[in-house]
Formats: structure tokens, C-alpha cells, sequence
């Protein structure tokens, strides 16, 4: 087993102990020499930091915690770099989430124009921090669960050369959500499971072999209000005709209306109350004898995140020929989609990177919606990465959250101005 060098952009966010935990437990199959954590905000680097290294001093790891401000000691020499960086912040969020509602269009992190501004601001600095990474560490590989997460993968494996792999706890989730309902362990559970980053379903689950999907639907249909097998009230005659698990994330697509009252009722927005979880946190974290990941961090939306990140890594560094759902480019995976499309797809993960297996055609029921969302972020990426007007209006009005163009373009003013410090890129014209 060799010693591996792995660095963390966004080292300071209050998510970094939970990774810190996964590589803690993971010990024994992935020895870890240094973990380099980088922030741009030095205050919250060193408070987490510390955390990070009473946890690893506790666990009796012997893995050095280094911090640094520089994105350059981060990325020389690293084998490993996981990003996981907020551009604009939890207010960049919160704008994200309230500037759609202004035109009654669900306001949200990563899915409709709220995603699409996050892309915009996100997208110019990963592929900067991958450009240094080419030159750094060419052989390393990227992990990256930087929101959105499937448009920034597309955007780095289309505009760089760096070995990306884009992360999401989503499936993870999905697949433990169901193994607690069984009350077995999620390693029993295999998913068959397809689409795009939050644009996600399972059309089979297996349990040791046997496929149980059927019995799994029956007691979606009978279980009245919403049941542990799902993560969102869907309909259940939508659910018994489409013959498919969706992710939480299809709540906005199949049920707009219904999470549009809710979300225009609500007195804050996801962001605020994010940022209320997050003050707590770091006031925590700040207790010397906090030596542990704590309960806290569980509010937050990012379950089991680290044991994706550190399974997948261990899956590379250990040549495991494992199974992982992950964001790659889908080179025939999925029927009806272009190659370099980055879809996220069950794929075989080895040393060589993350090989996505083939799914064949998508149900009829879900394939348009998959190409629509696919072809909204082709051409987001494309805006983020020229800054062109017209391809981000195009963009816009490609997403099916978006009614029509008339709105598309004043929620484009409104977005480009809102985030304008954030988008040089869109002065250029
Ligand atoms: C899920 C998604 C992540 C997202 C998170 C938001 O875990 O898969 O992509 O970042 O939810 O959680 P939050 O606590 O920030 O609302």
C-alpha cells in the first residue's frame, strides 16, 4: 500500500471532519502520508484544521494535516485533490435560491436558473484551478463534488486535460436509504441506476443478487405519505407508472407547483438556514475537546459524502475494479446522449479511472427530460466558458424549468447582474 498525498480546495468548509472521518475509517486499505486542506478564508482553515488534526491525533493516524492558503502547495506532487468550493458563498447560494422565485420559477442550489448561476460563477475557477493542476500534477486525479456537480465535471472534461471524476452523495444516499428500510447494510445493495447528476433514477435494486424492485414499487404504492424508501412525497401513481425510484432532486420537475408554494411560503431560504447550521458548527468546532465529527454536521445535506469520496479514491489507489456511481463522460452508457456528455452512471473504477458500464436506451417516460436538462448544460457551460450572452439566454431557455424566452432573457439581466463580480467573463462584449 503506497502513501498517498491528498489535498482539499475548500479545505475550510464545515464538511472537511466528515472527510476527515472517512479517511479515519478507511485506515486500514488507504494509508494517507499528508492531508493538505487549502481555503481562501484563513480563519475557518484554522479552525477547521485544528479539528482535522485532533481527530487524526485521537484516531492515532499517523496522517500529517497541513493548511495553507495556497493553492499550489495543494496541488504539487498531489495524487489525490478533492474540490469542494462555494464561489460566491452561502449569500451567492441564497441569491441563487430568491432571484428564480422573483419570476415564479423554483429557486434552488444546483437544479433550474438558480444551478445555472452557480455554474456561471463556478465554472472559470475550476477550470483555472485545473489548468494549474495540469502543470502540477499531472497525474493526479480530481474529485470533484463542487456544485453543481455534473455541469462542472462536463466542464472540466471538455475543457482541460486533468483526470477528473465527478462525486455526488446522491446515489450513496439512495442506496443506504433503501438498505435502512430492509434494515441491512448498504455493501447488499446494488443499483441499477441512471441519468444525470440530480436528474437521477434507479430502475432496478437488487439484494444479494435477487432483484427486488417489484417488491420495493409494492410498498412504495401502499406505504401512504412519504415513505423511507424515498427521499420526497412523490405521487404514487406516477411512481407505479413510471416503474422507477427517482432522486429527490425530480421533486422540482415532477411536482413544481407543489414545491414552488412551498418554497415561496417559507420564511428563509435554504442558503439562511444553511448559514445558521453552519455559525453553530463553527462555534463547535472551536471547543478543544471537540475531537470528532459532531452530530450537527448530520442537518446538513451531505450524508455519507466522505464515504463516496474515500471508497472511490480507495477504489483508484488500490486498483479494486469496483463498481461506483460517478459523473464521467458517457461514451455510450447512455443511449440517445453525445459522448463527451457527462452523465452519472454506475462505472467500473481501477487504477485507470472510472469506466461507466452500459445502461442501453432510457424508459420513454424520462429520456426527453434527460436530453432537455443535458442540453441546458452543454450550453451553460459553454456561457461560463465564453461568456456569451446568447448561449446563456439559449441555455436558459433549453431548461424546462424556464417557461419562455420572454422570461428567460430578464431573469438572464437579472442573474448577470446580481453575480456580476463574479463574471468577468461576461464583460468581455
Ligand atoms: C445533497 C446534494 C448535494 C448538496 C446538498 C445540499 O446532499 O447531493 O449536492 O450540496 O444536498 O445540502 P445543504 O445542507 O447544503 O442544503
Amino acid at each position: 500500500m503506497s502513501e498517498l498525498g491528498v489535498g482539499v480546495i475548500g479545505g475550510g468548509s464545515t464538511y472537511t471532519p466528515e472527510l476527515i472521518e472517512g479517511f479515519i475509517k478507511r485506515r486500514e486499505e488507504l494509508s494517507v502520508s499528508r492531508i493538505v486542506l487549502m481555503d481562501i478564508d484563513k480563519e475557518r482553515l484554522d479552525v477547521v484544521g485544528s479539528l482535522a488534526r485532533r481527530m487524526v491525533e485521537r484516531a492515532g493516524v499517523e496522517t500529517e494535516i497541513v493548511l495553507t492558503t495556497e493553492r499550489q502547495a495543494v496541488l504539487e506532487g498531489a495524487d489525490f485533490v478533492v474540490t469542494q468550493i462555494r464561489v460566491g458563498g452561502l449569500e451567492g447560494r441564497a441569491g441563487d435560491e430568491k432571484i428564480p422565485l422573483e419570476f415564479g420559477l423554483i429557486g434552488q442550489e444546483t437544479t433550474g436558473p438558480g444551478g445555472f448561476a452557480m455554474a456561471l460563477r463556478t465554472i472559470p475557477v475550476m477550470l483555472d484551478l485545473a489548468r494549474e493542476m495540469e502543470a502540477l500534477s499531472p497525474d493526479g486525479w480530481l474529485i470533484n463534488f463542487t456544485n453543481p456537480s455534473g455541469l462542472i465535471t462536463e466542464a472540466l472534461n471538455r475543457h482541460s486535460q486533468v483526470r477528473a471524476i465527478g462525486l455526488c452523495n446522491g446515489p450513496i444516499t439512495m442506496r443506504n436509504r433503501i438498505a435502512n428500510a430492509l434494515g441491512v447494510d448498504g455493501d447488499c445493495i446494488w443499483l441499477d441506476y441512471f441519468g444525470l447528476n440530480h436528474l437521477a433514477w434507479i430502475q432496478r435494486v437488487f439484494l444479494g443478487g435477487r432483484d427486488i424492485t417489484a417488491d420495493l414499487l409494492a410498498q412504495i404504492a401502499k406505504t401512504p405519505g412519504q415513505t423511507g424508501l424515498l427521499d420526497f412525497d412523490f405521487d404514487k401513481t406516477l411512481i407505479a407508472a413510471l416503474g422507477l425510484i427517482p432522486s429527490g432532486y425530480l421533486r422540482y420537475f415532477y411536482h413544481t407547483d407543489r414545491v414552488l408554494e412551498q418554497m415561496q411560503r417559507a420564511d428563509r431560504t435554504r442558503a439562511e438556514v444553511v448559514m445558521e447550521i453552519d455559525r453553530e458548527l463553527m462555534a463547535l468546532y472551536k471547543t478543544p475537546d471537540l475531537r470528532e465529527k459532531p452530530k450537527v454536521l448530520e442537518q446538513r445535506g451531505g450524508a455519507w459524502y466522505s464515504a463516496a469520496a474515500v471508497a472511490l479514491i480507495s477504489a483508484i489507489a488500490n486498483d479494486k475494479h469496483e463498481v461506483h456511481i460517478v459523473n464521467v463522460p458517457n461514451r455510450g452508457a447512455l443511449k440517445g446522449l453525445p459522448d463527451e456528455a457527462v452523465v452519472e452512471v454506475p462505472a467500473l473504477v481501477n487504477r485507470s479511472g472510472a469506466h461507466p458500464l452500459v445502461i442501453g436506451e432510457m424508459p420513454l417516460a424520462v429520456r426527453g427530460l434527460v436530453q432537455a436538462v443535458k442540453a441546458y448544460e452543454e450550453l451553460a457551460v459553454e456561457a461560463a466558458v465564453t461568456g456569451s450572452r446568447e448561449a446563456a439566454l439559449l441555455a436558459l431557455v433549453a431548461h424546462p424549468l424556464v417557461p419562455t424566452a420572454d422570461v428567460a432573457e430578464k431573469l438572464l439581466d437579472r442573474i448577470l447582474e446580481a453575480n456580476r463580480v463574479y463574471l468577468p467573463q461576461f464583460e468581455r462584449g
